[in-house]
């Protein structure tokens, strides 16, 4: 079972945009969110070559990396063909405004 722990409120991220969660075990965690307000939380690092996937672009489910433009599906981590690779995902929600990260 997850623990859920209080991460901001979803207004502190900006639309299309992301905020950095950093994890005292390493590994930023970027939680994205998208033009209707929903929450994705993904490895801070692309799958290519470690691109920081928060500074990329949020359109619908997905994010491209601002380095050489891999698009990943936000809701499982895997990049989009023609390109191959995955990034781990977190278990993530939004209640009363307030956005939670599982741990
Ligand atoms: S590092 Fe992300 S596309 Fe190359």
């Amino acid at each position: 079972m997850h623990h859920w722990k209080p991460i901001c409120l979803l207004e502190d991220i900006p639309p299309l945009g992301s905020r950095i969660v950093q994890r005292p075990s390493g590994g930023d965690i970027a939680i994205f969110r998208n033009a209707e307000d929903e929450v994705f939380a993904l490895h801070d690092q692309c799958a290519h070559k470690n691109g920081p996937l928060s500074q990329g672009i949020v359109h619908g489910r997905k994010v491209t990396c601002p380095l050489h433009g891999w698009h990943f599906n936000l809701e499982t981590g895997q990049a989009l063909a023609p390109d191959v690779g995955s990034c781990a995902t977190f278990a993530i929600k939004v209640e009363h405004g307030q956005v939670l990260l599982a741990v």
